[in-house]
C-alpha cells in the first residue's frame, strides 16, 4: 500500500494532508461527543456502499480520530481495508476542540423545512423504498409531517368534510346546566345576559379566556353582516362586564381576522371593549407551527395576487380595574413565554376529529393565560366553551371554570373529556330557571 498525497501544505505551522491508509491504522479518540442511532448507523453503511466513502476522516498524525468515527466503523464493517484520511498536525487539546467544533458546526436542523423536504423525497414511496433513501423511519418520518406539514395542505385540497367528525349524542339541551366538579358549563347563549346570570348568580369572574365564533367560516357561526357579527360580539362582551370582578379582571380574547372579507376582526372588538369600560393591556400574537393553508384563502401566489396564508392569531388582553398582580416568580412556566408571540402548535385536523369539534384552540392557550393573569383559586369565565380546552385547563391549574356553549354536543363533549381527565363523573340541572326549553 502505497500512500497518495493529494494534498500537503504549511498552514502556518498547521499541515494538512490526504492519504489512503489502512483501516486498521486509525484509532478512536477517547472524547468524541457524537452520537448516532443503530437505524442511522446501518443507513450510513449503505450509503457507503451504495454511493462510495465520499467524507474523509480527520486524523491526527498518530491517527487519533478527529472527526468520523462512524465513517471509520461503518468502513471496516463493510470489509474496506483503505480508508481516505485527511491528516492534521494538533495537540491533544486542539484536537479535542476540533471535534467538538465539528460538531458544532454541523448546525442545527429546522424541523418544519426537514419535514417539507421528507414529505417531498417519500412522496409515493412504500415503506421498503423509504428506508432506502432516508435515514429515518417510516413511522417518525410521518409523525414529524404530520406535526408540520400535514395541517398546511396543498392549496388545491378542500378542506376536510365535517361528517369526518366524531357523532356525539348527548340527552343534554338548552338550559340544562352541567356541574364538572368546581365547574359549570351551561348550554346556553353568551350573548344573553339572563344566561350568564343564570350560570354565575351573585359569584363574579376574575378573568375571561375564550375565542369568540370565527366570523362567517363555520355552520355555528354565520351572520348575515359584518355589522350584525359586531351587534353578537357587542352582547357578548356587555355580558362579560355584567359578571367582571371589577377590581381588577382580565379578559384574554383569541381571534382570528376575516381577510377574506377585509375586516379586521381585532381593531373592531378593541373599542367594544373600550366602550364597556375596559381598557386594552397586551396584544400577544399566537404563532402556530404551520400556515392555514384551506381557508379562508387558496390562491395564495398562484392566482398571480400575494395573498399569504395565515400563520398566527392576535390574543387580546383587555382589563377592568387595577392589573392583577401576584408572585408570577414562583410559576416557573411563566419564564418560558417571557415574550408577547407564543409559539404554540395548533390543534391538528385529525385529533379535532377525534375529539369532535372543529376550531379547537391548544390547551397550552388557556393555560398560559390563565397562568399568566390569574391567581390559585380564580373564577374563569369562558363563553365559548367549545370542546372545554379552559375547563381543562382551569382544572390543571387549580382554577374554577364557568362556561357557556350554545351546542348541547359540544357541552358533552367538554363533560366527556372532564370526566376522563379527572374520573369523576358530571351532576346535570335540567332546565335552569329563565332559559327557554325548546320542547
Ligand atoms: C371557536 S369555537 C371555541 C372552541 C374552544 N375554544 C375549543 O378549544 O374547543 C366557538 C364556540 O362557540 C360556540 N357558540 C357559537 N355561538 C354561541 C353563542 N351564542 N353562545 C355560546 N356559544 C356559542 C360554538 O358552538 C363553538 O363551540
Amino acid at each position: 500500500m502505497s500512500d497518495t498525497h493529494e494534498s500537503c501544505g504549511d498552514m502556518g505551522g498547521l499541515l494538512v494532508e490526504s492519504r489512503i491508509v489502512p483501516v486498521g491504522s486509525l484509532r478512536a479518540n477517547e472524547w468524541n461527543m457524537n452520537e448516532m442511532s443503530e437505524e442511522v448507523y446501518q443507513f450510513l453503511k449503505q450509503n457507503i456502499q451504495k454511493r462510495g466513502f465520499t467524507d474523509a476522516v480527520l486524523v491526527t498524525k498518530d491517527m487519533t480520530i478527529i472527526d468520523g468515527e462512524h465513517r471509520w466503523r461503518a468502513m471496516k464493517e463493510v470489509g474496506a481495508t483503505e480508508i481516505e484520511v485527511k491528516v492534521l498536525d494538533l495537540t491533544d487539546e486542539e484536537a479535542k476542540a476540533e471535534t467538538a467544533n465539528r460538531s458544532l458546526l454541523r448546525g442545527t436542523v429546522n424541523q418544519e423545512r426537514m419535514a417539507r423536504v421528507l414529505k417531498e423525497v417519500t412522496k409515493n414511496k412504500v415503506a421498503e423504498e423509504i428506508e432506502q433513501t432516508i435515514a429515518m423511519k417510516q413511522q417518525a418520518i410521518d409523525r414529524m409531517v404530520g406535526k408540520y406539514c400535514d395541517a398546511a395542505p396543498d392549496p388545491e385540497e378542500v378542506p376536510e368534510p365535517v361528517s369526518d367528525f366524531r357523532e356525539v349524542e348527548t340527552t343534554l339541551q338548552r338550559g340544562d346546566l352541567v356541574i364538572l366538579g368546581d365547574h359549570k358549563v351551561l348550554v346556553g347563549d353568551a350573548a344573553s345576559v339572563v344566561d350568564i346570570s343564570i350560570l354565575f348568580g351573585p359569584e363574579l369572574a376574575d378573568m375571561c379566556v375564550t375565542s369568540p365564533p370565527y366570523y362567517n367560516q363555520r355552520e355555528y357561526s354565520q351572520w348575515p353582516t359584518y355589522q350584525d357579527f359586531l351587534m353578537f360580539c357587542d352582547d357578548v362582551i356587555k355580558g362579560i362586564r355584567s359578571i367582571a370582578n371589577e377590581s381588577s379582571f382580565v379578559c384574554c380574547w383569541n381571534m382570528g381576522s376575516s381577510e377574506s372579507e377585509h375586516e379586521f376582526i381585532p381593531a373592531d372588538n378593541y373599542f367594544q371593549f373600550k366602550q364597556y369600560g375596559f381598557v386594552w393591556i397586551e396584544w400577544i400574537v399566537w404563532q402556530k407551527q404551520c400556515a392555514q393553508w384551506n381557508i379562508p384563502r387558496s390562491q395564495h401566489i398562484d392566482s398571480g395576487r400575494y395573498v399569504p396564508a395565515l400563520r398566527w392569531e392576535s390574543i387580546c388582553v383587555f382589563l377592568l380595574g387595577d392589573r392583577p398582580q401576584f408572585e408570577l416568580r414562583d410559576i416557573k412556566k411563566v419564564r418560558e413565554w417571557q415574550e408577547n408571540l407564543w409559539t404554540m402548535q395548533k390543534v391538528l385536523g385529525n385529533e379535532q376529529r377525534a375529539v369532535g369539534h372543529p376550531a379547537m384552540f391548544p390547551i397550552e392557550l388557556p393555560y398560559r393565560c390563565i397562568l399568566s393573569f390569574s391567581k390559585k383559586g380564580a373564577l374563569v369565565y369562558e363563553p365559548f366553551c367549545g370542546s372545554g380546552q379552559t375547563i381543562l385547563a382551569a382544572e390543571q391549574t387549580g382554577r374554577r371554570c364557568y362556561a357557556i356553549d350554545i351546542e348541547p354536543r359540544y357541552v358533552e363533549i367538554a363533560a366527556q373529556r372532564w370526566e376522563s381527565m379527572t374520573g369523576r363523573t358530571r351532576t346535570v340541572i335540567r332546565g335552569s330557571k329563565g332559559i327557554p326549553n325548546p320542547e
